[in-house]
């Protein structure tokens, strides 16, 4: 018999925030890690988005839902320990939770700076504080992010969702180098406009013109959950085990103009 491969992530405990069934990246995300023999914990603050998420999974109860709110930041370690205390060490968490919007500067205030900083860079990075403590995480263990092509080239009308992503790129880099002594890895995948309902409020918003611009900026089309999933379940691998402190677009081109 072959060895497994080392995409593989069977017996793979693996937290994944924004998991719940109406985010499509999320439950993407959830549905791959799943597919590829992973056991999952699903977190989010609404339970019930959470448990129809689960259902959709192979092997629908080897998994658990976490509901939590991700912006009580304080408790995310303990939170984490419970986690691994109660079900097994993690071999990995995929933060895909995030605030996103639109924010013109004529309408940013302190109150919409904590909204997008607060889950999108604090829960990010005390995600990674639980990672490191004692028998949290199992060998092989690793963070992956889920950032945005808005972090990496300006948008208007968006400037803290794109400074938050920004900021989760500076903080993938420096977690990589904090976390490589105990051998945990940490990446960021960087999607542009993904198919589902953030994309159809995206274009909504757009006159007909703006759409096919922004679709043109897409020189592979617009992508698919999947196409960020599998980007995920890669780099959670062993396959990605000399990867780390990166930024991977998957963006069909976009970042490439
Ligand atoms: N959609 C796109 O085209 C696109 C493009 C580039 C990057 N991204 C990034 O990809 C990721 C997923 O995007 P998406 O569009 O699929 O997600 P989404 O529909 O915006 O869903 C957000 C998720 O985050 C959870 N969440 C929000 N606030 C939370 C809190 N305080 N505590 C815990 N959970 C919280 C929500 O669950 P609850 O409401 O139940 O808490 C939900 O599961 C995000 O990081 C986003 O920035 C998306």
């Amino acid at each position: 018999m072959s060895p497994p491969s080392p995409c593989a992530l069977a017996d793979r405990r693996i937290l994944v925030t924004g998991a719940s069934v109406d985010s499509d990246i999320g439950r993407g995300i959830a549905s791959e890690l799943a597919r590829n023999g992973a056991r999952l914990v699903l977190a989010g603050r609404r339970v019930e988005a959470l448990e129809a998420t689960k259902a959709l999974l192979p092997a629908a109860e080897q998994h658990l839902v976490a509901p939590y709110d991700l912006t009580e930041l304080d408790g995310i370690p303990a939170w984490v320990r419970q986690i691994a205390e109660s079900g097994g060490p993690l071999g990995g968490i995929v933060h895909s939770a995030s605030h996103q919007g639109y924010s013109p500067l004529s309408k940013i205030g302190a109150a919409e700076f904590d909204r997008y900083f607060s889950i999108n860079v604090g829960a990010a990075i005390l995600l990674a504080r639980a990672l490191r403590q004692r028998g949290v995480a199992a060998p092989g263990a690793s963070i992956v992010y889920i950032g945005s092509v808005a972090g990496l080239r300006g948008q208007k009308g968006r400037t803290l969702y794109a400074a938050s992503k920004a900021a989760l790129v500076a903080v993938t880099r420096s977690v990589a180098l904090e976390l490589a002594d105990l051998g945990i890895r940490a990446n960021c995948v960087a999607p542009a406009i993904v198919k589902g309902a953030q994309a159809k409020k995206h274009f909504s918003m757009l006159s007909a013109e703006q759409n096919a611009a922004l679709a043109a900026a897409h020189p592979l089309g617009i992508g698919m959950p999947g196409d960020v999933a599998h980007a995920v379940s890669f780099l959670l691998s062993d396959a990605a085990r000399w990867i780390t402190g990166t930024v991977l677009p998957v963006d069909g081109g976009f970042m490439a103009q």
